[in-house]
């Protein structure tokens, strides 16, 4: 039992901020948990003037990120600069002088996780990064512990809080995405440049690291499929709604014989699903195990204190392996390497909304070309008519995603199609 652990750490940003206010708000609470003192000894930021919202000792302040990595009295490493450089850097400096490593970097562990992890794992060391994904939600330390014992079906995500928020408010107002994205922006829930947030990649992110856990495999994140929500229109939500779905930004993995799906785009599920009421920025993680059941994970998914909560559960885990001479008792788990399935052959059902003449046979012209290629239809709807044409919404069987596209591609070249305003996929 070491009568003191030392932290250091590299960055004083929101989630630094949040890390540092819990580990040092809770800290009586904290200590008497691990059964050492717990002091953050040193911290690195390029900003060392800044008034931040937390009191502590400003001489631990250094903008030197030596004096955390290479300071022989720091035992635990926390990393919250984000971005692949100099993170992954300092990283693999601190497990190389024998630190063990927290961090909530998404986008450096789905890039780079596989070097970090066998670093780690070389030296004995615990490397943890539950704050990666769905912020204050524990998920990733429960599908390495807690559901060990299933084989993990699938995950299926909200993790992304900007565009749930977006899709939530588009949904409640009936407003259209470019106008909620501005709202969302001013607000302050949406970043000035929201590229990685509404394209999908925060969320891709996310979803290589939870279905690389999941199902103990290697995940290349350039293999997941992504799509953003910035063609979904205020319509969509509303006619999705009508037909007893919800409209949401999935991130979804699932095993599929002895290959995997990962993908993220928006998608229609039943307003019945758990993930259907998760709603503004929070986020829900649903997972089926062959064993447990179905179990589902919701909270805040982003924000300086939740993030923090997270960070600092990791400190605490990692204190304790220290005091029980435990450390690296969790491993890398990757140990297949299953392919992961291209979209187009990815089997799911869609939604689909086009506009057509308004005049006998259309209906069979579209049947038929979907009949040819054995996409079966569900549901049609007609919605709107005017000036001699119509709205019309059909949501299909499940059939593959090639079959579809060579669908609707014949669809939209038909004379009496004016428009495919959009096709969204549905997961029953
Ligand atoms: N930008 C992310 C979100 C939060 O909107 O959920 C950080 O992962």
């Amino acid at each position: 039992m070491k009568p003191q652990i030392n932290v250091g750490m590299i960055g004083l940003g929101t989630v630094g901020v949040g890390t540092l206010r819990v580990l040092l708000e809770n800290k009586a609470e904290i200590e008497r948990k691990i059964g050492s003192r717990l002091e953050v000894v040193r911290i690195v930021d390029l900003d060392t003037t800044s008034e931040r919202p937390v009191k502590f000792d400003k001489s631990i302040l250094t903008k030197n990120a030596n004096e955390v990595l290479d300071n022989p009295d720091i035992d635990i490493v926390v990393e919250l600069i984000g971005g692949l450089h100099p993170a992954k850097d300092f990283i693999l400096r601190a497990l190389k002088n024998g630190k063990h490593v927290v961090t909530a970097n998404k986008e450096l562990i789905a890039k780079e996780g596989t070097d970090i992890l066998s670093l780690a794992d070389k030296q004995g060391l615990d490397f943890y990064f539950e704050a990666s994904v769905g912020g204050g939600i524990p998920v990733i330390g429960p599908l390495k512990e807690c559901l060990a014992a299933n084989k993990i079906q699938e995950v299926i995500g909200i993790v992304n809080g900007t565009t749930n928020y977006i899709l939530t408010k588009m949904a409640n107002q009936g407003s259209d995405f470019a106008d909620v994205l501005k709202e969302a922006q001013k607000a302050g829930y949406a970043e000035a440049d929201p590229t990685a947030d509404v394209e999908g990649f925060d969320a891709r992110y996310k979803l290589a690291i939870l279905a690389a856990i999941a199902f103990t495999n290697r995940i290349d994140v350039n293999n997941i499929y992504c799509e953003g929500i910035t063609k979904i229109s205020g319509n969509d939500i509303a006619y999705a709604r009508e037909m007893g779905y919800a409209l949401k930004l999935l991130a979804i993995a699932k095993r599929d014989g002895q290959e995997i799906q990962a993908r993220v785009h928006p998608t229609l599920i039943p307003i019945a699903h758990p993930l259907a009421n998760v709603n503004d920025v929070y986020n829900g993680i649903f997972v089926r195990g062959d064993f447990v059941g179905d179990l589902m994970f919701y909270g805040r998914g982003a924000g300086s204190l939740p993030t923090g909560s997270a960070v600092a559960g990791d400190v605490i885990d990692i204190a304790r392996n220290i005091n029980l001479d435990a450390t690296g008792r969790l491993p890398c788990t990757c140990f297949e390497n299953r392919r992961i399935q291209d979209m187009e052959e990815v089997e799911t059902s869609y939604y689909i909304r086009m506009l057509v003449d308004d005049k006998p046979k259309v209906l069979a012209n579209i049947a038929s070309i979907f009949g040819e290629h054995n996409v079966s239809i569900a549901t049609m709807v007609q919605k709107d008519h005017c000036k001699g044409r119509a709205e019309i919404v059909i949501v299909t069987h499940k059939i593959k995603e090639k079959n579809f596209r060579n669908a609707i591609s014949l669809v939209e070249g038909l004379p009496v199609v004016s428009k495919v305003n959009n096709w969204i996929r549905v997961e029953e």
